[in-house]
Protein backbone atom coordinates (compact mmCIF):
# COMPACT_ATOMS: atom_id res chain seq x y z
CA UNK A 1 0.00 0.00 0.00
CA UNK A 2 3.13 2.36 0.74
CA UNK A 3 2.11 5.89 2.23
CA UNK A 4 -1.44 6.99 1.43
CA UNK A 5 -2.92 10.25 2.62
CA UNK A 6 -6.65 10.57 2.82
CA UNK A 7 -8.16 13.73 2.03
CA UNK A 8 -11.81 15.43 2.29
CA UNK A 9 -12.01 16.96 -1.23
CA UNK A 10 -15.27 18.26 -0.01
CA UNK A 11 -16.63 20.88 3.09
CA UNK A 12 -15.71 17.62 5.60
CA UNK A 13 -17.93 14.84 6.75
CA UNK A 14 -17.17 12.83 3.30
CA UNK A 15 -16.97 9.69 5.29
CA UNK A 16 -13.27 9.98 5.41
CA UNK A 17 -13.72 7.93 8.38
CA UNK A 18 -14.83 4.38 7.11
CA UNK A 19 -12.45 4.92 4.34
CA UNK A 20 -9.23 5.11 6.60
CA UNK A 21 -10.36 2.11 9.35
CA UNK A 22 -10.77 -0.12 5.63
CA UNK A 23 -7.65 1.11 4.41
CA UNK A 24 -5.89 0.98 7.92
CA UNK A 25 -6.47 -2.99 7.57
CA UNK A 26 -2.97 -2.93 5.16
CA UNK A 27 -1.29 0.19 6.93
CA UNK A 28 1.17 -0.07 9.89
CA UNK A 29 0.54 3.32 11.60
CA UNK A 30 -1.86 5.50 10.91
CA UNK A 31 -1.89 9.97 11.60
CA UNK A 32 -4.00 12.34 12.18
CA UNK A 33 -2.14 15.41 10.82
CA UNK A 34 -4.53 18.68 10.95
CA UNK A 35 -7.20 19.66 12.61
CA UNK A 36 -8.82 18.62 16.51
CA UNK A 37 -12.02 17.73 18.18
CA UNK A 38 -13.88 19.95 15.38
CA UNK A 39 -13.61 17.02 13.83
CA UNK A 40 -15.96 13.63 13.76
CA UNK A 41 -14.99 10.71 12.43
CA UNK A 42 -18.36 7.31 12.73
CA UNK A 43 -16.94 4.30 12.13
CA UNK A 44 -19.12 1.41 12.57
CA UNK A 45 -17.27 -2.11 13.21
CA UNK A 46 -19.93 -4.89 13.77
CA UNK A 47 -22.95 -3.01 14.36
CA UNK A 48 -21.02 -0.73 17.05
CA UNK A 49 -20.74 2.90 16.23
CA UNK A 50 -17.59 4.53 17.29
CA UNK A 51 -17.54 8.37 16.95
CA UNK A 52 -13.48 9.49 17.11
CA UNK A 53 -12.80 13.27 17.30
CA UNK A 54 -9.53 13.87 17.77
CA UNK A 55 -7.97 9.97 18.48
CA UNK A 56 -7.14 8.42 14.35
CA UNK A 57 -9.71 5.61 13.76
CA UNK A 58 -6.58 3.59 13.09
CA UNK A 59 -6.85 3.26 16.34
CA UNK A 60 -9.94 0.67 15.91
CA UNK A 61 -6.99 -1.49 14.84
CA UNK A 62 -5.24 -3.19 17.97
CA UNK A 63 -2.03 -3.84 16.25
CA UNK A 64 -1.40 -0.53 14.47
CA UNK A 65 0.36 2.52 15.28
CA UNK A 66 -1.50 5.71 15.41
CA UNK A 67 0.24 9.36 15.79
CA UNK A 68 -0.97 12.52 16.54
CA UNK A 69 1.24 15.02 15.03
CA UNK A 70 2.29 18.21 15.07
CA UNK A 71 -0.22 19.46 12.85
CA UNK A 72 -3.27 18.95 15.42
CA UNK A 73 -4.31 20.88 18.15
CA UNK A 74 -4.97 18.72 21.06
CA UNK A 75 -7.86 19.81 23.78
CA UNK A 76 -6.08 16.81 26.57
CA UNK A 77 -9.16 16.63 28.47
CA UNK A 78 -11.25 15.74 25.66
CA UNK A 79 -8.20 13.49 24.65
CA UNK A 80 -8.46 11.83 28.13
CA UNK A 81 -11.96 11.40 27.90
CA UNK A 82 -11.93 9.85 24.64
CA UNK A 83 -9.05 7.46 25.58
CA UNK A 84 -11.56 6.27 28.87
CA UNK A 85 -14.12 5.25 26.43
CA UNK A 86 -12.11 3.02 23.59
CA UNK A 87 -11.04 1.40 26.90
CA UNK A 88 -14.36 1.02 28.35
CA UNK A 89 -15.51 -0.40 25.18
CA UNK A 90 -12.31 -3.17 25.07
CA UNK A 91 -10.75 -0.90 22.18
CA UNK A 92 -6.57 -0.59 23.33
CA UNK A 93 -5.26 2.41 23.14
CA UNK A 94 -1.34 1.54 23.97
CA UNK A 95 0.13 2.03 20.43
CA UNK A 96 -1.28 6.08 20.28
CA UNK A 97 1.71 8.45 19.99
CA UNK A 98 1.04 12.47 20.33
CA UNK A 99 3.52 15.00 19.09
CA UNK A 100 5.42 16.81 21.88
CA UNK A 101 4.63 19.79 19.41
CA UNK A 102 0.70 19.80 19.22
CA UNK A 103 -0.62 22.45 20.37
CA UNK A 104 -2.76 22.95 23.37
CA UNK A 105 -6.44 24.02 23.11
CA UNK A 106 -7.45 25.53 26.51
CA UNK A 107 -10.62 26.36 27.55
CA UNK A 108 -10.31 29.97 27.18
CA UNK A 109 -9.64 29.13 23.87
CA UNK A 110 -13.12 27.61 23.58
CA UNK A 111 -14.64 30.68 25.73
CA UNK A 112 -12.85 33.00 23.03
CA UNK A 113 -14.34 30.77 20.24
CA UNK A 114 -17.65 31.24 21.38
CA UNK A 115 -17.64 34.79 22.10
CA UNK A 116 -16.01 36.11 19.17
CA UNK A 117 -18.88 34.34 16.90
CA UNK A 118 -21.64 35.52 18.44
CA UNK A 119 -20.26 39.02 18.26
CA UNK A 120 -19.61 38.44 14.85
CA UNK A 121 -23.88 38.44 14.39
CA UNK A 122 -24.78 38.19 10.90
CA UNK A 123 -20.81 37.46 9.42
CA UNK A 124 -20.34 34.65 11.65
CA UNK A 125 -18.46 31.86 10.80
CA UNK A 126 -20.26 28.47 12.21
CA UNK A 127 -17.72 27.03 14.00
CA UNK A 128 -17.90 24.04 16.08
CA UNK A 129 -17.15 25.89 19.02
CA UNK A 130 -14.70 23.88 20.40
CA UNK A 131 -11.76 26.65 20.61
CA UNK A 132 -10.25 25.33 17.38
CA UNK A 133 -9.40 29.13 15.47
CA UNK A 134 -7.93 30.77 18.48
CA UNK A 135 -5.61 27.73 19.57
CA UNK A 136 -4.41 28.20 15.77
CA UNK A 137 -4.08 31.82 16.29
CA UNK A 138 -1.86 31.97 19.18
CA UNK A 139 0.35 28.90 17.73
CA UNK A 140 0.78 31.59 15.00
CA UNK A 141 1.46 34.50 17.19
CA UNK A 142 3.91 32.19 19.04
CA UNK A 143 2.33 32.55 22.38
CA UNK A 144 0.56 29.16 22.27
CA UNK A 145 1.20 26.27 25.24
CA UNK A 146 2.46 22.89 23.49
CA UNK A 147 2.18 18.98 25.01
CA UNK A 148 5.53 18.31 25.70
CA UNK A 149 4.56 21.98 28.32
CA UNK A 150 2.04 20.02 30.35
CA UNK A 151 4.42 17.09 31.52
CA UNK A 152 6.99 20.02 33.26
CA UNK A 153 5.63 22.25 35.50
CA UNK A 154 8.09 24.61 35.42
CA UNK A 155 8.11 25.08 32.15
CA UNK A 156 4.14 24.91 32.28
CA UNK A 157 4.20 28.01 34.61
CA UNK A 158 6.47 29.83 32.32
CA UNK A 159 4.52 29.11 29.45
CA UNK A 160 1.46 29.82 30.74
CA UNK A 161 1.50 32.95 32.44
CA UNK A 162 1.16 35.20 29.57
CA UNK A 163 -0.86 32.91 27.75
CA UNK A 164 -3.63 33.24 30.73
CA UNK A 165 -2.86 36.78 31.21
CA UNK A 166 -3.57 37.61 27.62
CA UNK A 167 -6.55 35.61 27.24
CA UNK A 168 -8.03 36.60 30.61
CA UNK A 169 -7.21 40.36 29.27
CA UNK A 170 -9.52 39.72 26.26
CA UNK A 171 -12.22 38.12 28.35
CA UNK A 172 -12.05 40.38 31.12
CA UNK A 173 -11.49 44.11 29.58
CA UNK A 174 -12.92 43.23 26.74
CA UNK A 175 -15.45 41.05 26.31
CA UNK A 176 -17.03 41.91 30.03
CA UNK A 177 -16.50 38.07 31.01
CA UNK A 178 -15.04 36.09 33.90
CA UNK A 179 -11.53 35.26 32.71
CA UNK A 180 -9.75 31.74 34.42
CA UNK A 181 -7.50 30.72 36.84
CA UNK A 182 -4.17 30.60 36.01
CA UNK A 183 -3.42 28.45 39.10
CA UNK A 184 -6.72 26.30 38.60
CA UNK A 185 -5.43 25.83 34.97
CA UNK A 186 -2.17 25.13 36.17
CA UNK A 187 -3.25 22.06 37.79
CA UNK A 188 -5.84 20.32 35.42
CA UNK A 189 -3.34 20.58 32.93
CA UNK A 190 -0.49 18.63 34.90
CA UNK A 191 -2.91 16.02 35.85
CA UNK A 192 -3.33 15.56 32.22
CA UNK A 193 -0.09 15.67 31.36
CA UNK A 194 0.32 13.08 33.95
CA UNK A 195 -1.92 10.79 32.27
CA UNK A 196 -1.11 11.53 28.45
CA UNK A 197 3.14 12.35 29.38
CA UNK A 198 4.27 8.22 28.30
CA UNK A 199 2.53 8.75 24.94
CA UNK A 200 4.46 12.26 24.02
CA UNK A 201 7.27 12.43 22.28
CA UNK A 202 8.86 13.12 18.49
CA UNK A 203 6.28 11.39 16.17
CA UNK A 204 8.67 12.62 13.47
CA UNK A 205 11.67 10.65 14.31
CA UNK A 206 9.78 7.44 15.06
CA UNK A 207 7.40 8.01 11.28
CA UNK A 208 10.71 8.64 9.60
CA UNK A 209 11.73 5.13 11.53
CA UNK A 210 8.67 3.50 10.10
CA UNK A 211 9.24 4.44 6.80
CA UNK A 212 13.24 2.96 6.56
CA UNK A 213 11.81 -0.16 8.19
CA UNK A 214 9.36 0.05 5.03
CA UNK A 215 6.16 0.04 7.17
CA UNK A 216 2.99 1.16 4.82
CA UNK A 217 2.12 4.76 6.88
CA UNK A 218 -1.78 6.24 6.22
CA UNK A 219 -2.33 10.06 6.84
CA UNK A 220 -5.58 10.71 8.03
CA UNK A 221 -7.22 13.67 7.39
CA UNK A 222 -9.96 15.88 9.12
CA UNK A 223 -12.46 18.42 7.78
CA UNK A 224 -11.59 19.10 3.85
CA UNK A 225 -10.26 20.76 1.10
CA UNK A 226 -12.95 23.35 0.80
CA UNK A 227 -12.40 24.44 4.81
CA UNK A 228 -8.39 24.78 3.82
CA UNK A 229 -7.50 28.56 5.73
CA UNK A 230 -5.69 29.09 2.31
CA UNK A 231 -7.85 26.99 -0.21
CA UNK A 232 -11.15 26.90 0.85
CA UNK A 233 -14.31 29.50 1.16
CA UNK A 234 -12.20 31.88 2.98
CA UNK A 235 -13.49 33.41 5.62
CA UNK A 236 -15.41 30.38 6.10
CA UNK A 237 -12.88 28.15 6.47
CA UNK A 238 -11.43 26.01 9.63
CA UNK A 239 -7.81 27.31 10.97
CA UNK A 240 -5.31 24.18 9.29
CA UNK A 241 -4.53 22.99 6.65
CA UNK A 242 -6.71 19.98 6.04
CA UNK A 243 -5.24 19.04 2.48
CA UNK A 244 -2.28 16.98 1.42
CA UNK A 245 -0.18 19.55 2.23
CA UNK A 246 -0.88 19.65 5.46
CA UNK A 247 0.67 16.09 5.71
CA UNK A 248 4.04 17.83 5.32
CA UNK A 249 3.83 20.36 8.24
CA UNK A 250 1.71 18.39 10.39
CA UNK A 251 3.44 15.50 10.81
CA UNK A 252 6.36 16.28 10.09
CA UNK A 253 6.91 14.09 6.97
CA UNK A 254 8.20 14.60 3.62
CA UNK A 255 6.32 15.14 0.38
CA UNK A 256 8.91 12.78 -1.55
CA UNK A 257 7.90 9.83 0.25
CA UNK A 258 3.95 10.03 -0.59
CA UNK A 259 2.90 7.60 -3.04
CA UNK A 260 -0.96 7.74 -3.17
CA UNK A 261 -3.29 10.55 -2.24
CA UNK A 262 -6.65 9.48 -1.71
CA UNK A 263 -9.89 12.51 -2.30
CA UNK A 264 -12.95 11.36 -0.46
CA UNK A 265 -16.13 12.84 -1.83
CA UNK A 266 -19.74 12.24 -1.40
CA UNK A 267 -21.70 11.22 -4.55
CA UNK A 268 -23.52 14.89 -3.28
CA UNK A 269 -22.18 17.06 -1.15
CA UNK A 270 -22.44 18.44 2.30
CA UNK A 271 -21.28 21.57 4.71
CA UNK A 272 -22.02 22.51 8.11
CA UNK A 273 -21.39 26.31 9.23
CA UNK A 274 -21.80 29.33 7.46
CA UNK A 275 -20.72 30.11 4.18
CA UNK A 276 -21.22 29.71 0.39
CA UNK A 277 -22.48 26.29 -1.45
CA UNK A 278 -23.62 26.88 -4.81
CA UNK A 279 -25.30 23.43 -5.20
CA UNK A 280 -27.36 23.83 -1.91
CA UNK A 281 -31.01 22.40 -2.03
CA UNK A 282 -32.85 24.34 0.24
CA UNK A 283 -36.75 22.40 -0.32
CA UNK A 284 -37.81 18.88 0.43
CA UNK A 285 -35.07 17.35 -2.12
CA UNK A 286 -32.01 18.99 0.52
CA UNK A 287 -34.46 17.89 3.35
CA UNK A 288 -34.66 14.01 1.70
CA UNK A 289 -30.86 14.09 1.15
CA UNK A 290 -30.68 15.01 5.15
CA UNK A 291 -32.89 12.55 5.92
CA UNK A 292 -31.79 9.09 3.61
CA UNK A 293 -28.21 10.68 4.30
CA UNK A 294 -28.33 11.36 7.76
CA UNK A 295 -27.08 14.38 7.51
CA UNK A 296 -26.18 15.41 10.99
CA UNK A 297 -22.88 16.51 12.32
CA UNK A 298 -20.86 13.93 14.55
CA UNK A 299 -19.47 16.90 16.75
CA UNK A 300 -22.36 19.39 17.32
CA UNK A 301 -25.29 17.51 16.09
CA UNK A 302 -26.28 20.39 13.63
CA UNK A 303 -28.29 19.65 10.47
CA UNK A 304 -25.63 19.43 7.09
CA UNK A 305 -26.96 21.50 4.68
CA UNK A 306 -27.06 19.34 1.76
CA UNK A 307 -27.36 19.66 -1.88
CA UNK A 308 -25.90 18.25 -5.25
CA UNK A 309 -22.23 16.85 -6.51
CA UNK A 310 -20.27 19.91 -7.24
CA UNK A 311 -17.64 19.52 -9.83
CA UNK A 312 -15.98 22.89 -10.03
CA UNK A 313 -15.26 21.90 -6.34
CA UNK A 314 -14.04 18.73 -6.92
CA UNK A 315 -12.10 19.69 -9.59
CA UNK A 316 -10.33 22.20 -7.18
CA UNK A 317 -9.61 19.56 -4.20
CA UNK A 318 -7.79 17.65 -7.19
CA UNK A 319 -5.33 20.53 -8.13
CA UNK A 320 -4.62 21.30 -5.18
CA UNK A 321 -4.06 18.23 -3.07
CA UNK A 322 -2.77 16.34 -6.21
CA UNK A 323 -5.09 13.60 -5.94
CA UNK A 324 -4.16 10.50 -7.43
CA UNK A 325 -6.97 8.58 -6.67
CA UNK A 326 -10.63 8.94 -5.54
CA UNK A 327 -13.24 7.43 -3.36
CA UNK A 328 -17.13 8.52 -3.80
CA UNK A 329 -18.91 7.89 -1.03
CA UNK A 330 -22.69 7.65 0.18
CA UNK A 331 -23.90 6.63 -3.29
CA UNK A 332 -26.33 4.67 -1.80
CA UNK A 333 -28.24 7.53 -0.10
CA UNK A 334 -29.27 8.52 -3.35
CA UNK A 335 -31.11 5.58 -4.29
CA UNK A 336 -35.15 6.27 -4.65
CA UNK A 337 -34.22 10.52 -6.77
CA UNK A 338 -36.24 10.48 -9.39
CA UNK A 339 -33.49 12.71 -10.87
CA UNK A 340 -29.60 13.29 -9.67
CA UNK A 341 -27.85 16.07 -10.70
CA UNK A 342 -24.76 17.16 -11.12
CA UNK A 343 -22.67 20.54 -11.53
CA UNK A 344 -20.38 20.85 -14.40
CA UNK A 345 -19.59 24.36 -13.99
CA UNK A 346 -20.45 27.38 -12.54
CA UNK A 347 -21.66 30.75 -14.70
CA UNK A 348 -21.40 34.25 -13.70
CA UNK A 349 -22.15 37.57 -15.79
CA UNK A 350 -21.88 35.32 -18.96
CA UNK A 351 -18.77 33.86 -18.02
CA UNK A 352 -18.12 29.87 -17.30
CA UNK A 353 -15.95 28.52 -14.52
CA UNK A 354 -15.02 25.06 -14.00
CA UNK A 355 -13.09 25.78 -10.63
CA UNK A 356 -13.87 26.72 -7.48
CA UNK A 357 -13.33 30.91 -7.98
CA UNK A 358 -11.73 32.44 -5.15
CA UNK A 359 -14.32 34.99 -4.09
CA UNK A 360 -16.70 32.48 -3.96
CA UNK A 361 -16.82 33.22 0.13
CA UNK A 362 -17.83 36.92 -0.56
CA UNK A 363 -19.86 36.83 -4.14
CA UNK A 364 -23.08 34.85 -4.21
CA UNK A 365 -24.21 34.87 -7.71
CA UNK A 366 -21.90 32.23 -9.28
CA UNK A 367 -25.07 29.54 -10.48
CA UNK A 368 -24.52 26.13 -11.12
CA UNK A 369 -25.30 24.25 -14.28
CA UNK A 370 -26.09 20.97 -13.83
CA UNK A 371 -25.62 17.45 -16.01
CA UNK A 372 -29.24 16.04 -14.70
CA UNK A 373 -29.15 11.31 -14.86
CA UNK A 374 -32.50 9.97 -14.39
CA UNK A 375 -32.75 8.08 -10.78
CA UNK A 376 -32.80 4.46 -9.70
CA UNK A 377 -35.18 2.61 -7.04
CA UNK A 378 -32.81 0.03 -6.44
CA UNK A 379 -31.78 -0.07 -2.83
CA UNK A 380 -27.85 -0.73 -3.66
CA UNK A 381 -26.84 -0.62 0.09
CA UNK A 382 -23.55 -3.02 0.53
CA UNK A 383 -23.23 -3.75 -2.82
CA UNK A 384 -19.50 -4.78 -3.53
CA UNK A 385 -19.39 -4.77 -7.27
CA UNK A 386 -19.35 -1.98 -9.70
CA UNK A 387 -21.03 -4.11 -12.62
CA UNK A 388 -24.24 -4.30 -10.08
CA UNK A 389 -24.93 -0.63 -9.77
CA UNK A 390 -27.48 1.06 -11.54
CA UNK A 391 -26.84 2.70 -15.22
CA UNK A 392 -26.91 6.22 -13.74
CA UNK A 393 -25.31 5.16 -10.88
CA UNK A 394 -21.96 4.31 -12.74
CA UNK A 395 -22.69 7.16 -15.35
CA UNK A 396 -22.46 9.07 -12.20
CA UNK A 397 -18.96 7.61 -11.25
CA UNK A 398 -17.59 7.64 -15.18
CA UNK A 399 -18.33 11.63 -15.24
CA UNK A 400 -16.53 12.09 -12.28
CA UNK A 401 -13.19 10.00 -13.58
CA UNK A 402 -13.86 12.14 -17.08
CA UNK A 403 -14.61 15.29 -15.63
CA UNK A 404 -11.29 15.55 -13.19
CA UNK A 405 -9.00 13.01 -14.89
CA UNK A 406 -8.65 11.20 -10.98
CA UNK A 407 -9.14 7.03 -11.52
CA UNK A 408 -12.06 6.50 -9.05
CA UNK A 409 -10.92 4.00 -6.98
CA UNK A 410 -13.38 2.81 -3.91
CA UNK A 411 -16.90 3.46 -3.93
CA UNK A 412 -18.48 3.27 -0.71
CA UNK A 413 -22.00 1.98 -0.91
CA UNK A 414 -23.08 1.98 3.23
CA UNK A 415 -22.16 2.76 6.63
CA UNK A 416 -20.75 -0.74 7.43
CA UNK A 417 -16.57 -1.39 6.76
CA UNK A 418 -17.30 -4.04 4.02
CA UNK A 419 -20.15 -1.92 2.17
CA UNK A 420 -17.31 -0.94 -0.41
CA UNK A 421 -16.46 -1.60 -4.00
CA UNK A 422 -12.78 -2.14 -4.34
CA UNK A 423 -11.63 -1.01 -8.34
CA UNK A 424 -8.07 -0.66 -7.23
CA UNK A 425 -6.88 -4.00 -9.27
P1 LIG B 1 -13.88 25.46 13.41
O1 LIG B 1 -12.97 24.49 12.76
O2 LIG B 1 -14.59 24.94 14.63
O3 LIG B 1 -13.20 26.77 13.67
O4 LIG B 1 -15.06 25.79 12.38
C1 LIG B 1 -14.82 26.46 11.15
C2 LIG B 1 -15.70 25.89 10.04
O5 LIG B 1 -15.29 24.56 9.75
C3 LIG B 1 -17.19 25.79 10.41
O6 LIG B 1 -17.94 25.99 9.23
C4 LIG B 1 -17.34 24.34 10.85
O7 LIG B 1 -18.66 23.87 10.72
C5 LIG B 1 -16.39 23.68 9.88
N1 LIG B 1 -15.85 22.40 10.39
C6 LIG B 1 -14.88 22.22 11.29
N2 LIG B 1 -14.65 20.91 11.50
C7 LIG B 1 -15.48 20.25 10.68
C8 LIG B 1 -15.67 18.85 10.40
O8 LIG B 1 -15.04 17.96 10.94
N3 LIG B 1 -16.63 18.57 9.47
C9 LIG B 1 -17.33 19.53 8.83
N4 LIG B 1 -17.17 20.83 9.04
C10 LIG B 1 -16.25 21.19 9.97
Amino acid sequence: MANTVIVGAQWGDEGKGKITDWMARSADVIVRYAGGNNAGHTVVVEDEKYELHLIPSGILHEEKECIIGSGVVVNPGVLVEELEKLRERGVSTDNLHISSRAHVVLPSHQKLDNIEEKRKGEEKIGTTGRGIGPAYADKAARRGLRMMDITDDRRLEKRLKPLVDYHNKLLEEIYGVEGFSRRKLKEELLQLGDELGPMIGETSVLLEKRRRQGRDILFEGAQGTLLDIDFGTYPYVTSSHPGSGGVCSGAGFGPTHLDEIMGVSKAYITRVGEGPMPTELRGDTGERLREKGQEFGVTTGRPRRCGWLDLPALRHAVTVNGLTALTISKIDVLSGFEEIMICREYSRQGRSYEYLPADLGLEADYSPQYITLSGWERDITGCQDFAELPPSARELIEIVEEETGVPVKLVSTGPDREDIIDRRS
